[in-house]
């Protein structure tokens, strides 16, 4: 088994500028050291039709499985849009899930993480994904959630986030991922054969 634990992280914006990508950045320079944290850029991935998948996935849609499926864990910085996921986000993971019998989400753990320019940090897009994650089988870090709030005052020019308790929070969180992905581990290797 590997010293480190792999975590596959990419944002639910494709936006140059995008605070939830200036996240996730933050979070790779924060991870305890145990982690190591690539990401994927979700923007090459089609739009989701069955019609498609039953010719055959896609390349990028099969580089995303493929990546998830050999990640420890998953980590995913998103906006929230009109209070639920964005569409580039759950696109991608409607693929991933597919098919539901063999899903490389399926018992995946995942941690979430949100900056918005409102007041509510993407608390009801967090939610909304954990209703998917519950479909999918997945298993999220309950807590701390990353909420961040008011992302304007939380990030400099450059997309470096400045604000302490953001980042005392990221490191609680990832720590969390850590535990519970070994915990998982564990349980897995214990199991009778
Ligand atoms: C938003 N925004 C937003 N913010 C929020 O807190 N709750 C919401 O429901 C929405 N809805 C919403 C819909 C759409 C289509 C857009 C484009 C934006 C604002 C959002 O927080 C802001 O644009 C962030 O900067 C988006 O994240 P990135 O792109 O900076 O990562």
């Amino acid at each position: 088994m590997s010293s480190h634990l792999h975590v596959l992280g990419f944002a639910g914006s494709l936006r140059q500028g995008s605070y939830n990508r200036a996240l996730l950045r933050a979070a790779i320079e924060l991870a305890p050291n145990i982690l190591e944290i690539s990401t994927f850029d979700l923007a090459p991935i089609p739009l989701y039709n069955q019609d498609i998948e039953d010719k055959g996935f896609p390349e990028p849609v099969k580089k995303f499985k493929q990546a998830i499926a050999e990640a420890d864990a998953l980590l995913i910085c998103t906006p929230e849009y009109n209070f639920s996921i964005p569409g580039v986000l759950k696109n991608a993971l409607d693929w991933a899930s597919r098919p539901a019998k063999s899903t490389p989400l399926s018992k995946k753990p995942v941690s979430i993480m949100g900056a918005s320019t409102g007041a509510f940090g993407t608390a009801r897009c967090q939610l909304a994904l954990r209703s998917v994650f519950t479909f999918c089988n997945m298993r999220p870090v309950n807590t701390p959630q990353v909420l961040v709030t008011h992302a304007a005052d939380k990030f400099d020019e450059n997309g470096t986030l400045i604000d302490e308790p953001t980042k005392n929070i990221i490191k609680e969180n990832l720590n969390e991922l850590v535990t519970l992905t070994l915990i998982l581990q564990k349980g897995k290797a214990a199991l009778p054969r």
